[in-house]
């Protein structure tokens, strides 16, 4: 690792020669370093926590500090002192670049690349590290005491005074919050007196429930694209990541994934007994092949352990709390001042709803720029969605599975080449692609005509597992995805009809594809469609239209 680190420094300085523009590239691995170098040089009595601490010490300026200390100090426990001196001057650098999160002008700051190829925030990462050192407290919230909770009540009970059955499914709204609006808001609560928040979990507070309820505070326009993905300037050596949805708030896909690991890494040092590992040693091992003893608890499978690790319900009360204690708190957040604990209440239900709807229950997909895709070739034909079928393939060759991040993304530039050079498509032909590293890697994604299922492509997406799966089966975890929680999204999304089949390759198309043993498991999926009958199927959807003409030569077999 240190001989790592030394590469990457070098690296970096060749690749950023100019006097004052020399800086590490924007990895985890770093950061890590910075933690162990940190653990190293520090005194020997608390040098983990304090070293995290340090770290974290420099980030509360933000606009959640109050917040931050509140439930973090709290408890008497105070920021202590280390030197930063006692980091190199590279790291130290990139620890200051990294500490505050933000979003601005299209760009996002205060995230760095993992190594399984996923981007993080290092502000929630280690707000959840330091919330779980401090044991993961249950912090009582000042309800009674006076102030900005009275008014808001007072509010509450002027406005809704004259339809309180309403209120439960369509939020009233007081002067002072003119924009919000909460549609399709499901579990509502209508007695609100009943089940207030009266603690918030410290770990879930800084982690997530704060700024899950603060964006949702906006309102539900102004969050384009919860869950916003980007693409670093390159891989090696990463210094900017530019967001593939400008407006996005700052509820990126980065922050998602920092928050998720420093609740789940949170958690479990606060159930762990002391002598706690070294952080570095944490963090290598869950950004790698797993932590030790837990080798399922790995960046690679967040989501999945998110969703063991708090309900929605917990969650959605959580959310309410934590704003409930912004509301209470010092300065005072001026949008959360005019709003009634009924409202609160709803706008926790939607955050939490969509947060899980649309992020914890999907698949985690890497974007195109992440795997080095070479550019689409040609003019791409636009699907019309929503499409009615999933054709499952295996790529059979690359022949293994590929479990990490380097192997799967050399797998997806290798059939790109291949599809591209050798057969002379446009792209790669499958719409996406599923590993066993958890993750699905974009090909031609949900909007344009892939090249995979000869005669119809137009029809149904053509998802792929890496692999050959003639006498194998993929991992559990990667036919969860392919047969749940992929189409569940598209359907979410519209880009799948809700009567969707699943279909494998070779029962449209002469061939082995998808493999004996996983064709024989997808006869047993529920949405597994085994009354194809090819050709009728394909008369009845073939209707003559005009193509564009090709720019490059006719490539695509259609
Ligand atoms: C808050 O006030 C209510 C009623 O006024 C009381 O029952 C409750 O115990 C109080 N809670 C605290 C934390 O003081
Ligand atoms: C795929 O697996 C089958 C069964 O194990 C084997 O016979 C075949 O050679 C494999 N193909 C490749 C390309 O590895």
């Amino acid at each position: 690792m240190v001989a790592q680190g030394v590469l990457w420094i070098l690296l970096g300085l060749v690749l950023w020669p100019e006097p004052g523009t020399a800086s590490l590239p924007l990895r985890m691995e770093f950061v890590i370093q910075a933690l162990g170098e940190l653990e190293q040089k520090a005194p020997e009595t608390e040098a983990r926590s304090r070293a995290s601490t340090w770290l974290l010490s420099s980030q509360d300026t933000g606009p959640h500090d109050s917040l931050h200390r509140f439930v973090l100090y709290g408890q008497g426990l105070k920021a202590m002192e280390l030197d930063r001196h006692l980091l190199s001057t590279e790291l130290r650098d990139l620890m200051e670049r990294v500490a505050h999160h933000g979003v601005q002008g299209g760009q996002e700051y205060g995230v760095v690349l993992a190594p399984d190829g996923s981007t993080v925030a290092v502000q929630p990462l280690l707000a959840g590290l330091k919330a779980g050192l401090q044991g993961r407290k249950v912090v009582d919230l000042p309800l009674n005491s006076t102030g900005p909770l009275q008014d808001a009540t007072t509010t509450f009970l002027d406005v809704g005074a004259t339809a309180p059955e309403v209120r439960a499914t369509s939020p009233r709204l007081t002067a002072t919050s003119p924009d919000v609006t909460f549609p399709d808001v499901e579990a509502a609560s209508p007695d609100t007196k009943a089940t207030i928040p009266t603690s918030v979990d410290s770990l879930l507070a800084v982690t997530l429930a704060i700024d899950l309820g603060l964006t949702f505070l906006q309102g539900p326009q102004s969050h384009p694209g919860l869950g916003t993905e980007g693409c670093w300037d390159q891989h090696l050596a990463p210094q900017t990541f530019t967001l593939l949805e400008p407006k996005a708030t700052p509820l990126t896909m980065a922050f998602l994934n920092g928050a998720l690991d420093g609740a789940l890494l949170g958690d479990y040092l606060s159930r762990t007994p002391e002598p706690w590992p070294p952080l570095s040693l944490l963090l290598s091992q869950y950004y790698g092949a797993g932590v030790a003893g837990e080798p399922g608890l790995r960046s690679n499978f967040r989501r999945q352990n998110g969703a063991v690790l708090f309900s929605a319900p917990t969650l959605a009360q959580q959310v309410w709390g934590a704003l409930l204690l912004l509301q209470k708190l010092k300065p005072a957040h001026p949008q959360l001042q005019g709003m009634s604990q009924d409202q609160l209440a709803q706008m926790a239900n939607h955050a939490t709803k969509e947060f899980t709807k649309a992020f914890l229950e999907c698949p985690a997909i890497h974007p195109r720029c992440r795997w080095g895709a070479a550019p689409y070739r040609g003019q791409p034909t636009p699907l019309k969605l929503p499409l009615g079928f999933l054709y499952v393939h295996h790529t059979y060759i690359p022949a293994p599975p590929c479990t990490d991040f380097a192997q799967c993304a050399a797998s997806m530039r290798s059939m790109q080449r291949f599809h591209q050079d050798t057969r002379g498509w446009d792209d790669i032909g499958y719409s996406f692609v599923v590993g066993s590293d958890g993750y699905v890697y974009e090909g031609r994604g949900w909007d344009r005509v892939g090249a995979h299922t000869r005669g119809y492509n137009s029809r149904g997406f053509g998802v792929a597992f890496v692999g050959n799966y003639t006498a194998e089966l993929p991992t559990e975890a990667a036919l969860r995805t392919m047969r749940d929680e992929l189409p569940r999204c598209a359907l979410r999304s519209g880009y799948l009809r809700p009567d969707y089949k699943v279909l494998g390759h070779r029962q449209l198309v002469k061939t082995e594809c998808p493999g004996d043993a996983l064709f024989n498991l997808l006869r047993t999926w529920p949405r597994f469609a085994s009354d194809v009958k090819p050709r009728a199927a394909r008369r009845a959807s073939w209707k003559p239209r005009r193509e564009p003409p090709p720019i490059l030569p006719a490539t695509d077999p259609q």
